[in-house]
């Protein structure tokens, strides 16, 4: 089995001082090494083990700072220095590579992994989703000081740009990656509860298991990948928790809803540990059980700490309890689950859930052919690289429904946008929820969704969980109200936007927010 660990070297080293000492994370930072050492690891003698720089440093600097180490440099000095080379020599699996002292590749014994082992998936995947489950995180105070530094207008305008940009790895839905961000924020920040303080966007833990690996995150491993060069160019004082959350803002403030105020200062994990209790794993078992019947999580709502209603879930079944297409239901489980959410009162419940569904669409133009659900989208993370590391199948959520992306992207079953606009910020969910008889049927990915009933033919939808919104009467009136007030809804969105993108967490003291 492939190993790998993380040695971090300084920069001192790098200049030649005989003595690791004690360091800095920036100065750790300047030269990270990742190591492979041999894939057999147990009979791997310690000698063989290779380093990979990290950052691009002179080649003379990552031998040296390797050597300090007992490590052979692998002769790579960034993942885009690996990238070339792998895709070269067009093997269909993990790649050993062995570089000698001089830096030449040879393609030998094993050593350190391929970054980018098949053609077509996105540069930066490993990086937003890294195969070894952790990543050093810097500590609170470098960090800190990085956040005093970052200019956080050029963040936002490098931002701005990449929204409409289209990675052939990934092209984006209407040529605008703004409703994919705005999912992958509300993904990341909603796992927030009230109840016990657990989860939310802070720690930028969506990047490991177990969350990454949940049903309702699958391809965001793309977002995250598509992410990663502006988070490569700013370093340690834009955290990964912060980056999600801009990218969901700047998104939506790009696509017209007016979010005030952002603020950064989210202090970022290494591993996915305090994402445990959100499950499903032991550690939710114990402090936040499934408290109904298997995958119905609150059958008794004040007998858990758990917020979503089926594991793996932010937080309820769009298509209904258990699969069940009941919009009241379905109201119920809503309100039980957004109030332990972020103590979200009705009003911000029903503008995040329209909000929100102004904009992009839904995925799953092919049937899937078992019983689950997301058999379409291919494995997730954790069935990809396994709990130690390895990763020889193949890449995550690779997409068994055509080409696998664009329009035969399979996500979440469910086919088709909310709106006529889905890059343009509008109360239309609301008005054609209201002004409309919605009816059921099953889609092309063969859920239960719901379409106008006089105009079959337009591929406008709406989830049961969106039909849910007029199924009971406090979220009715106020469906109502955002109908005819485009104002109101541009408030009450603002306002839980901003709640529930800076619950949880830890905040750096040198948290800082652009102009409101
Ligand atoms: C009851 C709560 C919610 C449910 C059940 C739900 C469900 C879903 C589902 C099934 C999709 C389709 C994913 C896909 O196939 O690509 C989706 C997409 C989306 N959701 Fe929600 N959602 C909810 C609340 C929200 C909230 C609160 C927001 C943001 C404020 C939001 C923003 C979005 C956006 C922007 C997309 C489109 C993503 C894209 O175009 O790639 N959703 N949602």
């Amino acid at each position: 089995m492939y190993v790998s660990q993380c040695l971090l070297i300084s920069a001192t080293v790098v200049l030649g001082s005989s003595s690791p000492g004690h360091i800095s994370f920036v100065q750790r930072q300047a030269a990270l090494f990742q190591t492979g050492v041999n894939g057999n690891s147990e009979s791997a003698p310690s000698t063989a083990k290779k380093a990979t720089c990290e950052v691009p440093l002179s080649k003379q600097a990552c031998k040296d700072a390797a050597k300090a180490y007992g490590y052979t440099w692998d002769g790579t000095r960034s993942w885009s220095d690996r990238l070339p080379g792998c895709l070269k020599t067009k093997l269909d699996n993990h790649i050993n590579w062995n570089f000698n002292e001089a830096g030449a590749d040879q393609h030998a014994d094993q050593t350190a992994f391929c970054a980018h082992p098949f053609e077509g998936a996105c540069a930066g995947l490993y990086m937003g989703t890294p195969p070894s489950d952790h990543e050093p995180a810097p500590d609170p105070t470098e960090y800190g000081e990085a956040l005093k530094a970052l200019d956080l207008e050029a963040v936002k305008a490098d931002m701005v740009e990449l929204l409409t940009k289209s990675d052939a790895c990934w092209p984006a839905d209407y040529g605008n990656y703004g409703p994919f961000f705005v999912r992958l924020a509300w993904h990341c920040a909603g796992t927030y509860r009230d109840t016990d303080g657990k989860g939310g966007c802070g720690g930028g833990r969506q990047r490991f298991e177990p969350e990454r690996s949940w049903p309702d995150n699958t391809n965001l491993d793309k977002a995250r990948a598509l992410l990663t060069p502006i988070k490569q160019k700013y370093g340690i004082g834009l955290s990964w928790g912060d980056l999600f959350v801009l990218a969901g803002t700047t998104a939506l403030r790009s696509m017209g809803a007016p979010i005030k105020e952002y603020c950064a200062g989210r202090i970022d994990d290494e591993n996915g540990e305090k994402s445990l209790p959100l499950g499903p794993s032991e550690v939710q078992e114990q402090v936040a059980p499934c408290t109904g019947e298997p995958r119905d999580c609150q059958k008794d709502s004040t007998s858990t700490n758990l917020s979503t209603t089926t594991l793996g879930l932010i937080y309820v079944d769009p298509e209904g309890p258990l699969g069940d297409p009941d919009p009241a239901k379905s109201a119920k489980e809503i309100r039980i689950t957004f109030s332990k959410m972020t103590g979200n009162n009705d009003r911000s419940t029903v503008a995040l859930i329209g909000g929100g569904h102004a904009f992009g669409k839904t995925h799953g133009p092919c049937p899937h052919k078992d019983e689950f659900a997301h058999a379409r989208a291919g494995l997730s993370p954790d069935e990809v690289f396994g709990n130690d590391g390895s990763f020889e199948k193949q890449i995550p959520w690779k997409g068994l429904c055509g080409t696998g992306h664009g329009d035969d992207t399979y996500t979440s079953g469910f086919h088709g946008p909310w709106t006529s606009t889905p890059t343009k910020w509008s109360n239309e969910f609301f008005t054609y929820l209201l002004n409309y008889e919605w009816e059921k049927y099953k889609g092309p990915g063969g859920h239960w969704q719901w379409r106008m009933k006089d105009n079959a033919n337009d591929e406008r939808i709406r989830l049961t969980s969106d039909i849910a919104l007029l199924h009971d009467d406090a979220y009715k009136n106020i469906v109502i109200e955002f109908a005819q007030n485009q104002t109101a809804l541009d408030e009450a969105f603002d306002f839980a936007w901003t709640r529930l993108t800076t619950n949880g967490g830890e905040w750096s003291p040198n948290k800082k927010c652009d102009e409101p």
